[in-house]
């Protein structure tokens, strides 16, 4: 049978997702954010090569993630591993997740076409700039108690 592509007659690329970054762009995980009574720390990022924008909240109780949320208004390389990279942080220390890598996030979802690497950076910096502002709350606070 003839791929859709044949049909067409179209030559360009053609993005092939696998099941498990359609799972995840179709049925993301962790989406929407967190009250302001619950955030401890807050990223906003953006990729200027293509203007998406990512938004990550981060709940933070004895140095471990306890519960993070996202809003992406991207692309859908973007969406799913925004996706998989709040499965991969959430429960985990702060160390934990401060180590987790744009290759982590796309090793768990088992790849993502070549061209759409770079979306996997947005929630990985997103996550970063999240965790710097919880050490600026962290440290505000303890500034305020002396
Ligand atoms: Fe911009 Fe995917 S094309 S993050």
């Amino acid at each position: 049978m003839d791929t859709p592509n044949e049909q067409s007659g179209y030559a360009g690329p053609v993005l092939f997702y696998n099941e498990e970054v359609i799972d995840h762009f179709t049925n993301p995980r962790n989406v929407g954010e967190l009250p302001e009574e619950e955030t401890d720390g807050f990223g906003l990022v953006g990729d200027p090569s293509c203007g998406d924008q990512m938004k990550l909240w981060i709940s933070v109780k004895s140095e471990r993630i306890e519960k993070i949320a996202f809003k992406s208004f991207g692309c859908p390389g973007a969406i799913a591993t925004s996706s998989m990279l709040t499965a991969l942080a959430k429960g985990k220390s702060i160390e934990e997740a401060r180590r987790i890598s744009d290759d982590d996030v796309v090793e768990a979802l088992g790849g993502i076409p070549e061209r759409k690497k770079h979306c996997s950076l947005l929630g990985v910096l997103a996550l970063q700039a999240a965790i710097k502002d919880w050490e600026k709350r962290r440290a505000a606070g303890k500034e305020e108690g002396k």
